[in-house]
C-alpha cells in the first residue's frame, strides 16, 4: 500500500534550497541570550528560516526541539540546528552571541581576547556559507568584537553591526518613563559610544513630545542638577551588573532588542537605532573603531549615520572612550 503521504499529496513542485524571497536568520550561540533572542524573533514572526549553531550538541538538540514544540502557536518558521555551518547558508542576517559570558563583577573589556579567539573560528565559517550577509554581533565586549569580525569577515563596513547601546538606550527610556509616568516609546532620547561603563547619555537631545528636556532643567545629566537626573545614566550603566547579580545573566530585553533590529534589517524598514557601526570621521573620531551612533538600518545593513547635535562635554566623552577601545584594539591577537 502506497503511504499516507504519498497518497495524500501529489508533488507540482519539489522545492530546493532557499527562494531568494525567503527572510533566513542565523543565530550562533543557544546560550541565554542567543535563546533569547531566538525566542523573540520566532514569536514576532519576523523571518521564515532560523537556523542555530553552537558548539554543544545536545544542548542544540534540546533548544531545536523545545522550539519546534511551540511552531503550532507562531506562524509558520522552519527551524534547524547544528554544529555545522552549512545550516546557515544564504542567511540575510546572521546575529553571533557566542563566547564567554561576564561573571559576577567582570567588565566586559575583561572578556576580549577570550572571546576574539572564539570569533577567529566562527566569522569565516558564516561569510563562507553567506556571503551577502549582515553581522550582527552582541557577544561583548561587543564594540570592540565588532570590529573584530569586521577585521576577520573581510565585509564592508555597512554589513558589520554590533547591537552596542540600542539595548542601553532602551533602559535609559524606560527608566525615565517610569520617572515620568508614560509609555517608554514615548520617551526620545540616546545613549551613543561604548556599550556599557563609559556609555554617553545625549542629555542634550531628550524630549518627549517635541519638548526638549534640557530646556526645562538646563543642568540636567551634570552634579549641579538639583533634581540627580543623572541618577538615570547610572542605573542604566549599573542595569546589567544588576541583573547578572540577581538572576545570573541577561536575556529578555537583549532579545528583544535584537529582534527589533533584525526586523529592521529584513524588512529593509530604514528605522533609526543605535547600533555600534565604524566611527571614523565623525565627532573628530580619528581611529578605526566601532561605538553606537544613531544609525538608519535597512536591508544592506547601516545606510547612514545621523549627524546629532552634541555638546562638548559629550563629544569629549566620546571621544576618550574612542581613544580607549583604540588601545585595546592595539593589544589584540588576530
Ligand atoms: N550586547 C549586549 O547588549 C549583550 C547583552 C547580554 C549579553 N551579552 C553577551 O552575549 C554573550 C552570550 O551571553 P550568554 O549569557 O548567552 O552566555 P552563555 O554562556 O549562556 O552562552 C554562550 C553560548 O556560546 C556557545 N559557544 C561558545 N563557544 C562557541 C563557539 N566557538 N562556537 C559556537 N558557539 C559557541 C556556548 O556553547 C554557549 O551555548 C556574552 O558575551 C555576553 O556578555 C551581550
Amino acid at each position: 500500500m502506497a503511504s499516507v503521504k504519498d497518497q495524500l499529496f501529489d508533488y507540482v513542485h519539489v522545492q530546493r534550497g532557499k527562494p531568494p524571497h525567503v527572510k533566513k536568520v542565523t543565530v550562533v550561540g543557544v546560550g541565554q541570550v542567543g535563546m533569547a533572542c531566538a525566542y523573540s524573533i520566532m514569536q514576532q514572526g519576523i523571518c521564515r528560516e532560523l537556523a542555530l549553531v553552537d558548539v554543544v550538541e545536545d544542548k542544540l538538540k534540546g533548544e531545536l526541539l523545545d522550539l519546534q514544540h511551540g511552531q503550532r502557536f507562531v506562524k509558520n518558521i522552519d527551524i534547524q540546528a547544528s554544529t555545522d555551518y552549512a545550516i546557515s547558508a544564504n542567511s540575510d542576517v546572521c546575529i553571533v552571541t557566542a563566547g564567554c559570558r561576564q561573571k559576577e563583577g567582570e567588565s566586559r573589556r575583561n572578556l576580549v581576547q577570550r572571546n576574539v579567539n572564539i570569533f577567529k573560528a566562527i566569522i569565516p565559517q558564516l561569510v563562507k556559507y553567506s556571503p551577502n550577509t549582515v553581522l550582527m554581533i552582541v557577544s561583548n565586549p561587543v564594540d570592540i568584537l565588532t570590529y573584530a569580525a569586521w577585521k576577520i569577515s573581510g565585509l564592508p563596513h555597512e554589513r558589520v553591526i554590533g547591537s552596542g547601546t540600542n539595548l542601553d538606550t532602551a533602559r535609559f527610556h524606560f527608566l525615565i518613563s517610569e520617572k515620568l509616568n508614560i509609555a517608554p516609546n514615548n520617551v526620545h532620547g540616546w545613549i551613543i559610544g561604548e556599550h556599557g561603563d563609559a556609555s554617553v547619555p545625549v542629555w542634550s537631545g531628550v524630549n518627549i513630545g517635541g519638548v526638549n528636556l534640557k530646556s526645562l532643567n538646563p543642568a540636567m545629566g551634570t552634579d549641579e542638577d538639583p533634581e540627580k537626573w543623572s541618577g538615570v545614566h547610572e542605573k542604566v550603566v549599573n542595569s546589567a551588573y544588576e541583573v547578572i547579580k540577581k538572576k545570573g545573566y541577561t536575556s529578555w530585553a537583549i532579545g528583544l532588542s535584537v529582534a527589533n533590529m533584525t526586523q529592521t534589517l529584513l524588512r529593509n524598514q530604514k528605522n533609526v537605532h543605535a547600533i555600534s557601526v565604524l566611527a571614523k570621521g565623525f565627532h573628530g573620531i580619528e581611529n578605526e573603531v566601532f561605538l553606537s551612533l544613531p544609525s538608519v538600518l535597512g536591508a544592506e545593513g547601516v545606510i547612514c549615520v545621523i549627524k546629532q547635535t552634541l555638546d562638548e562635554n559629550e563629544v569629549k566623552k566620546l571621544q576618550n572612550c574612542a581613544r580607549t577601545m583604540h588601545e585595546i584594539q592595539e593589544t589584540l591577537e588576530f
